[in-house]
């Protein structure tokens, strides 16, 4: 595979394809008090997936910048009351920003077609028709690669200060792992309590996030001695909600 498709679902299998269009997706994340995220593993084959980590490795890997945001010290050192602690937001993964046409990375991804699936129209539909929503096309994109420890910490992706966000916007994720990973979790809130846990280091899937809600991701686990090829890609597609 020498470029990503024009479309998303020209991606799927025909199972996922079917899957994403019944009702059973659709009310997926609509449960009234449930926290809204839909999570769907092995959307693909798995020869195309490994395809799609292979064409990321080649055009993106030496586009991403290291992202090391570690826990301050201070957060123990300054304490001054027991059970007073606070963690601020912490991680440590590789990413690049896809939304500056001009960035090394941005250029990287449009020779492969990557700019243009991560805006495809079926990728929006795929995600209106899970989350019920009307979502406004050009989503923000970025690429995030985790590699063995890599992880994000809690947070909750709350964006007060944007007018188009602050009332909740939608996320879109489609992950590949490749067969050396042997486990990632996303870990969520329900009803207050991070309670939930969903493997996504499956060999391919797609999560739909109608953020804000608090969530992590532990670590990357590899498996046995094959450290250096335990790779996890995350394509992010942001959609702001059509009010
Ligand atoms: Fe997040």
């Amino acid at each position: 595979m020498k470029a990503f498709p024009a479309e998303f679902d020209s991606l799927l299998t025909e199972r996922a394809h079917a899957l994403l269009k019944t009702p059973s997706a659709a009310g997926a994340m609509q449960a009234p008090g449930k926290t809204p995220i839909a999570v769907f593993a092995n959307v693909m084959a798995r020869s195309r997936a490994a395809a799609c980590v292979k064409l990321l490795d080649r055009a993106m890997r030496g586009a991403l910048r290291r992202m090391r945001t570690p826990i301050p010290r201070e957060t123990i050192t300054g304490m001054r009351e027991n059970y007073a602690e606070l963690l601020p937001k912490t991680m440590r993964v590789q990413t690049a920003d896809l939304n500056s046409r001009r960035s090394r990375a941005a250029a990287a991804a449009e020779r492969i077609g990557l700019l243009r699936l991560m805006s495809s129209q079926s990728l929006r539909k795929l995600a209106e028709t899970v989350t019920g929503l009307s979502l406004a096309p050009n989503p923000d994109r970025q690429v995030i690669l985790y590699e063995p420890g890599d992880y994000s910490g809690p947070h909750n992706d709350h964006h007060p200060e944007e007018p188009c966000a602050r009332d909740g916007y939608v996320d879109v994720h489609i992950y590949f792992s490749t067969p050396a990973v042997k486990n990632q979790l996303l870990v969520y809130e329900e009803r207050g309590c991070l309670t939930e846990a969903v493997d996504v280091s499956t060999p391919s899937g797609l999560a739909v996030y109608r953020l804000p809600f608090w969530h992590y991701t532990t670590p990357l686990l590899a498996k046995g001695t094959s450290q250096r090829a335990a790779n996890r890609w995350v394509l992010l597609s942001s959609y702001d909600i059509d009010r």
